[in-house]
């Protein structure tokens, strides 16, 4: 994969793991996002960036059986996880395409609601992709975004392991033109593509001890290691031991661990 390509989060296996126990986690936030957009019955969806699982079985239920789900996914990986959860669910008005998210090849304004979540935190050029989802919804179609944005994900006590990998994280990004703040400028990137009555709804958590997602930052360490070190970012070493500091840091029942800020952003398409 080039450079230019690069999604910052990777496909180890643990990372497609991670992304299966994550939809489930997301699952009732994603369900209220959809909420919004109203009935979705009978509608034909996209959902880009879908990974392993996404929102694929959530959406299903949505539509209906006049309805159809297209999952839209690069990485073969997931693609095969997504395919093997949509026939073990028997969810026969789904599909998963392997194609890249910024050139679909599917029809033009050919459906009623597109969405994603987590994806364009992740990726160099994000507008092109929201440029997609909009092209892909019909005139008066909707779009929603489910994202993250950085800013609020820290600990206290400070911890110096979690500021390094932070720092690594962020480093690494910029170096791949990728923005881990885009969060806060979804909006506007859907303004900016013509979406119309722009709604936002803004999300931050605690990660207490014991919460499946207090150690995100070290899964996320783990996605990068191989990749940070063969561009010479940092020592092998260094880094190992910096991720064992880290987890016991996070051990300490006393750390407080606040999330990324997550943004649910969602609009219409004009008519
Ligand atoms: C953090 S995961 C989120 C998965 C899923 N949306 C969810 O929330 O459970 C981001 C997904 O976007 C996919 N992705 C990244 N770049 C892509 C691209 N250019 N085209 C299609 N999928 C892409 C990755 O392979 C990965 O499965």
């Amino acid at each position: 994969m080039s450079q230019q390509d690069q999604y910052v989060l990777g496909y180890r296996t643990e990372e497609q793991k991670r992304l299966q126990q994550q939809a489930a986690q997301l699952a009732p936030e994603s369900s209220w996002l959809f909420d919004q957009v109203g009935s979705l019955e009978g509608c034909r969806v996209v959902e880009i960036g879908c990974g392993p699982h996404g929102c694929l079985d959530e959406l299903s239920r949505r539509v209906g059986k006049s309805g159809s789900v297209t999952g839209v996914e690069r990485s073969s990986d997931a693609v095969m996880l997504a395919r093997q959860m949509i026939a073990s669910q028997g969810l026969h008005n789904v599909e998963v395409r392997e194609v890249d998210a910024r050139s679909t090849g599917l029809p033009r304004g050919g459906f009623d609601f597109v969405t994603a979540r987590l994806v364009l935190v992740n990726i160099p050029r994000p507008h092109e992709v929201v440029m997609e989802a909009v092209a892909l919804a019909r005139p008066g179609g909707l779009v929603a975004f489910h994202e993250a944005d950085w800013i609020s994900h820290f600990c206290d006590p400070p911890s110096e392991a979690w500021t390094s990998i932070v720092d690594l994280f962020v480093d690494y990004s910029a170096r791949n033109g990728i923005d881990p703040f885009i969060g806060r400028k979804v909006p506007r990137l859907l303004r900016e593509a013509g979406v119309t009555d722009v709604q936002i709804n803004p999300i931050v958590h605690i990660y207490p001890p014991g919460h499946e997602r207090r150690s995100i930052l070290l899964d996320f360490a783990e996605n990068l290691t191989q990749r940070v070190v063969s561009d010479g970012m940092i020592q092998a070493d260094e880094l190992g031991e910096i991720k064992t500091r880290l987890a016991q840091d996070l051990a300490d029942p006393r750390r407080l661990v606040v999330s990324h800020l997550f943004f649910q952003v969602w609009g219409r398409k004009p008519s």
